[in-house]
């Protein structure tokens, strides 16, 4: 080998290092998005349950989970690019299956958009028991999703 086909060969090797480790890192920062994505919705249902828990509810303050869960909701359908899953060797919760059973996914996704939209609309109209039974609603489309695509350890 001549020296100036090592030298071809050796910076092959490293743009192909640099565009594995850019790659990555793209997968890291699509994975942080998703974990801070339901951090923010689990803490606003956590305060939700909370507040419908207690004798007596604010409904302001149910307006406000429930509006921010709303105006959140849609970003699901960006979070699960091809390549963030088990496969990436990243730690995640996400299973294989949310892109080999990509139909029932997203599904389970769009009911929980329609879920949250509800809650919104509920808790706007002031009817505080319309608005706790689409809380409990918008709950369940979490642990159907949750059920079949997010792993329980990882
Ligand atoms: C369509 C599927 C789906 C729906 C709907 C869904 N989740 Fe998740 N959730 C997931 C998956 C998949 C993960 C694992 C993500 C990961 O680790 O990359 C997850 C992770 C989480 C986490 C942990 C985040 C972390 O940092 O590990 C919380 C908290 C959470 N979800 C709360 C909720 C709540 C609350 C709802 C409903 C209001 C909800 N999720 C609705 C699929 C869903």
């Amino acid at each position: 080998m001549t020296s100036k086909m090592t030298v071809a060969v050796l910076t092959g090797t490293a743009v192909l290092a640099l565009a594995s480790a850019v790659l990555a890192a793209d997968v890291a920062a699509q994975i942080k998005a998703r974990h801070d994505f339901f951090h923010e919705i689990g803490h606003a249902m956590k305060s939700s349950a909370e507040e419908v828990k207690g004798g007596a509810p604010s409904i302001t303050n149910l307006q406000k989970y429930a509006a921010a869960i709303d105006s959140l909701a849609p970003k699901i359908s960006t979070l699960f690019p091809a390549g963030s899953g088990p496969e990436s060797g990243l730690k995640t919760g996400a299973k294989a299956e949310i892109w080999t059973k990509s139909a029932e996914f997203s599904q389970d996704a769009k009911d929980f958009v329609t879920a949250a939209h509800n809650y919104a609309l509920a808790a706007k109209s002031g009817d505080i028991n319309a608005t706790k039974a689409a809380l409990m609603a918008t709950g369940k489309t979490c642990k159907t999703c949750h059920e079949a695509f997010r792993a329980e350890e990882h």
